[in-house]
């Protein structure tokens, strides 16, 4: 017989899942967009099967057409191929279509279409709006079809922060994640229906054939920088190319010690330490809380967050400023670390902004919290914060964040930088606490950590970690 694509044992594993969505990924050239390709032929024998693979862009969806027409053809010889439509129309009549998704807005180009497959390729340059809104897309044209996602990516990218929280952190690999949907019908009766996810991970190493045909690959991926190599050749998620605060080291068996790590257990705050509360304001998008100790060398603790999200990534409560003040107001009388102290308060300057009415800080001032103006200024602030991280050789940094703080920890390690501003960070990414510490930081600049000088020795041949003529 003549075969035309068969999965290769880790693909047949992704290949087999039943859940609703399923991640394959982690690191480069498993053989994820092979087999995305590969699934979406699975119902084409259904005249009202409609298939949809999506990138960010068209030009990088080039490469997956390409080798669409090398699996589909032999397969179909009568498939054809639109250019113009990116779509391949099967003998039954079922379509497998490609598409992309450039700029946000572009997801109502689907608008009132339907998809039994979707499959997103590189699902971390994709904000999670985006993967939603297609969710209302993947729906049946027809009986008889299964409705399913699929995804595949790399870790890094504007989308790295949400993939990493829906399909990594969950659950350990290959365990699926059940979430609860409630659905309230029309006659107020309600339903909790289940749906389920799952991440299969792959790397090179599960990709015989291209070790086969390129040996190098896996040497050029071994010898990227350690962060990139770490993503890319092992798939960890907690390092990635494009990463801002690479210094940024979240370690358990710190947590006590408060070496080598930023996340530590909290503690109760001495009396004498200065306490500041940061305010990044947001309606339909977050708005952050952030309370601050500092110390008495200037170190920063990040003690306590009041985060106004949905639990949507990137959705913001749209809580009024006096619901938020009124909040802070109780959080401030009851927290054992803040009640009874004099809080400094530092906000987004556009809250004094009054060309539109009232302003936000006036509104909140009528309840009671009160606020001086940050300095926004964009760079010199994220200077401050890389200064912060750095560890001394003690491995003692600048700026410790209370285990407690959940979203510093999801969203300011995930921050990438920007494609057009490479100097800044991508602000269409949860950007929120970022500026809120920003904003504190600024209050307490400190100088740069001194740069450590290293002797670099000429040693072509590495022989110096072989300790040759070196005794005792
Ligand atoms: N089942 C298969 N049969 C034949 N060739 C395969 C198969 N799976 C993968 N390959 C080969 O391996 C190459 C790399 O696979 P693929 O592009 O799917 O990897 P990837 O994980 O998407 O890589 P990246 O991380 O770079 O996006 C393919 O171009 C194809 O030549
Ligand atoms: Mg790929």
């Amino acid at each position: 017989m003549n075969v035309i694509w068969s999965p290769q044992p880790r693909q047949k594993i992704f290949m087999q899942r039943r859940e609703n969505e399923a991640l394959y990924g982690g690191a480069a050239g498993g053989g994820k967009s092979d087999c995305a390709i590969a699934e979406a032929l699975r119902q084409v024998h259904i005249p009202h099967y409609r298939g949809l693979i999506l990138r960010k862009t068209y030009p990088q969806l080039s490469e997956m057409v390409d080798r669409s027409h090398e699996i589909y053809l032999p397969s179909f010889p009568d498939a054809k191929y639109n250019e113009q439509k990116h779509s391949w129309t099967f003998p039954s009549g079922a379509k497998i279509y490609f598409g992309a998704m450039q700029h946000t807005k572009d997801r109502t180009n689907y608008q009132g279409k339907r998809y039994d497959f979707i499959d997103f390729d590189e699902l971390t340059h994709f904000t999670w709006d985006e993967y939603s809104y297609l969710f209302s897309r993947n729906r049946p044209n027809g009986p008889c079809t299964r409705c399913y996602i699929r995804a595949q990516a790399n870790p890094g990218g504007i989308g790295h922060g949400w993939v990493k929280e829906r399909f990594i952190t969950p659950a350990p690999p290959m365990t699926p994640i059940w979430d609860d949907v409630k659905i309230v019908f029309p006659d107020g009766k309600s339903e909790i229906r289940r749906r389920s996810r799952i991440f299969v991970p792959s790397s090179i190493f599960d990709n015989k054939i291209l070790m086969q045909n390129d040996p190098e690959y896996i040497t050029r991926l071994a010898s990227l920088p350690e962060n990139e190599k770490r993503a890319l050749l092992y798939g960890d998620w907690d390092s990635f190319s494009g990463q801002v605060f690479n210094e940024w080291r979240n370690n358990p068996d710190g947590y006590i010690t408060r070496k080598n790590t930023h996340v530590i257990e909290p503690f109760k705050i001495p009396s004498t330490w200065k306490i500041y509360r940061g305010f990044d304001f947001g309606y339909s998008r977050p708005f952050s809380v952030g309370w601050y100790a500092v110390d008495h060398d200037r170190r920063l603790y990040r003690i306590r967050e009041l985060y106004g999200c949905t639990g949507t990534p990137n959705e913001g409560v749209r809580w009024e400023p006096q619901e938020i003040a009124r909040r802070i107001k109780r959080i401030e009388k009851e927290d054992p670390n803040l009640k009874g102290r004099h809080i400094t308060g530092i906000a987004d300057p556009s809250i004094f902004d009054e060309s539109r009415g009232e302003s936000v800080a006036a509104m909140m001032e009528r309840v009671g919290i009160y606020f001086e103006k940050a300095d926004n200024t964009r760079i010199a602030g994220k200077m401050q914060i890389h200064n912060r991280l750095a560890f001394d050789e003690g491995g003692v940094p600048m700026l410790y964040v209370f285990s407690t703080c959940k979203h510093f920890i999801r969203t300011v390690p995930a921050l990438v930088y920007s494609q057009t501003d490479v100097e800044d960070i991508d602000t269409t990414a949860e950007d929120h606490i970022y500026d809120e510490v920003r904003y504190i930081a600024m209050v307490n600049p400190i100088n740069p950590p001194p740069k450590k000088y290293e002797a670099i020795m000429y040693d072509p041949l590495q022989l110096g970690q072989y300790n040759f003529y070196r005794q005792g």
